[in-house]
């Protein structure tokens, strides 16, 4: 589903991915973790098309993006849904608004068949009962639910989840990994999921990349990368906030 050869990517003189390949089946969910400033962001913007690569070759689905115009990427894009960082609603328009505006925005799709599909989503994200109040009236972690139904919601083949958990707290953050993974098997979707919640997040996926000096440092599973006697795995899991 994503395959990656090679990339290697510079801002000015900094040099941030340094020969990143990989590869993520369809339907795999996998975890990519790395210290801070180590360029995970930059390679989900790279696979989302959003950045491209000074070399190298991505592939989404069998298609090479990095030679795509803008429209042909516009194509490409529609299989995505994002997550990032802020994961931002529009404090005008209250939970069911913020669901429904991709569908409204991009599907164009009737009235009815709407309010059908931004109701299901809120309920798969526990929010039923809050689809009238604004993001105001609403917690954080609230907020972030609606934002993973809004990301959910136009049903995409593959989802980039950028720190979906930062800013929670633990049991916050656990509910919400605990529902990108029930989202995830529901949907079948291809997943890759940006975070530092360690180690909650070895429980759900099977599989962790960990980015170190613009490479793929580390491909395995969460035991082994736990068991990893290698001293920079060892001083990343020393570093992050165990919660
Ligand atoms: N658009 C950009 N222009 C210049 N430098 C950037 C840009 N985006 C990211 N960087 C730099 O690339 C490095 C990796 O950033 P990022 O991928 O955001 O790290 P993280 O692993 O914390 O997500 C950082 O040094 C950052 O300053
Ligand atoms: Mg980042």
């Amino acid at each position: 589903m994503i395959k990656i050869e090679d990339i290697h990517k510079s801002f000015g003189r900094t040099k941030v991915l340094n020969g990143v390949s990989l590869e993520v089946k369809q339907g795999e969910l996998v975890a990519l973790v790395g210290g801070s400033g180590s360029g995970k962001s930059v390679l989900l913007k790279h696979i989302a098309g959003l950045l491209r690569p000074d070399s190298g070759f991505i592939y989404i689905n069998g298609t090479e993006i990095t030679g795509l115009n803008k429209r042909q990427l516009e194509l490409v894009r529609k299989e995505f849904g994002f997550l990032f960082q802020g994961g931002a609603l529009f404090d005008s328009l209250t939970l069911f608004e913020n669901v429904a505006f991709p569908l409204t925005e991009k599907l164009r799709l009737p009235k009815e068949e709407v309010t059908q599909r931004v109701l299901h989503y809120l309920d798969l994200v526990g929010l039923s009962g809050s689809e009238e109040k604004y993001p105001s009236q609403v917690s954080g972690g609230m907020i972030k639910r609606a934002a993973l139904a809004r990301s959910l919601i136009t049903e995409p083949k593959i989802m980039l989840f950028d720190e979906p958990t930062t800013g929670l707290d633990p049991q916050m953050s656990l509910s919400i990994l605990n529902l990108i993974r029930s989202v995830h098997d529901r949907l079948n979707l291809t997943g890759i999921i940006v975070t530092h919640a360690i180690p909650s997040v070895f429980k759900f996926t099977n599989r962790i990349l960990m980015i170190y000096e613009g490479r793929i440092y580390f491909d395995g599973s969460p035991e082994e990368f736990k068991r990893s006697e290698e001293p920079i795995i060892r001083r990343f899991l020393g570093e992050e906030v165990l919660d």
